[in-house]
């Protein structure tokens, strides 16, 4: 079929803008080998994602990261510390949609309700005990699969699975310190701590929003919103 010139362009520049929206939309099966992340465009090449540093001047060390033996600090007020390794600490995970975090416990610390808008999790428990849980999503037509807590007690060598966008905790329940490793299906999973971002946004939620929301009294959302809402990553 002949189409004109003109709408041929305008077809391939409507294919490229949708690639283009769709590439930064998620983590996409890669086009290449690999597309190592490079913050100037002047150095770039292709666009994918992110600019990608020109693959001839690529080094091992662009698929590099060292120091993942070193526990996290951990004395903060929740007595856990989330350590990450993705896309902004290896460049060279741009574009292969997967990513790691050390996450380190004192007795009783505490990994609190969070999110990751764009990864399912798998954890793996090295040393300690952990109290893990996540909450399946609202379900109006399945009563008892309606937010429903599923949760496991996890000891060392054991591996627990949170899906893609679940609220999900980690509580080390043993006497010792805990240390867990975790895979992310995203080259940049995001967090979402949910104490954090409901009573300590930027600014603040109108009270009258969350004292609907919550059904409590209004001074119960003034000084939840009134506290520091550590933030462990
Ligand atoms: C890109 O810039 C950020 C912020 O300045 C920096 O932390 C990061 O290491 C840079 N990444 C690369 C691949 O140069
Ligand atoms: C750990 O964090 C605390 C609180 O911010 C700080 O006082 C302490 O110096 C840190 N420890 C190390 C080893 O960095």
């Amino acid at each position: 079929m002949m189409v004109n010139k003109g709408a041929h362009c305008l077809l391939t520049y409507v294919a490229f803008v949708l690639a283009l929206s769709l590439a930064s939309a998620s983590d996409p099966s890669p086009l290449q080998d690999f597309c190592v992340a490079v913050n100037d465009s002047t150095s770039a090449l292709f666009v994918n994602g992110k600019f990608c540093r020109d693959p001839n001047l690529v080094t091992a060390n662009d698929f590099f990261f060292q120091g993942l033996n070193i526990p996290g600090n951990t004395s903060n007020p929740l007595g856990s510390k989330v350590t990450p390794v993705n896309v902004v600490q290896i460049p060279g995970l741009n574009t292969l949609g997967i990513s790691l975090v050390r996450i380190d416990f004192v007795p009783y610390g505490l990994n609190p309700p969070h999110t990751h808008p764009r990864a399912t999790e798998i954890l793996f428990v090295l040393e300690g005990t952990l109290y893990v849980g996540f909450v399946t999503s609202n379900n109006p037509d399945n009563k008892a699969l309606n937010n429903r807590l599923i949760t496991k007690k996890l000891n060392p060598g054991d591996v627990f699975v949170f899906p893609e966008g679940l609220i999900h905790f980690q509580f080390n329940v043993g006497q010792t310190n805990a240390v867990a490793f975790s895979g992310l299906s995203s080259q940049n999973p995001g967090v979402i701590t949910i104490a954090n971002a409901v009573f300590g946004s930027n600014p603040a939620i109108d009270p009258d929003v969350l004292t609907k929301a919550f059904q409590v009294e209004t001074n119960i959302i003034n000084y939840l919103q009134a506290q520091f809402w550590y933030d462990n990553n």
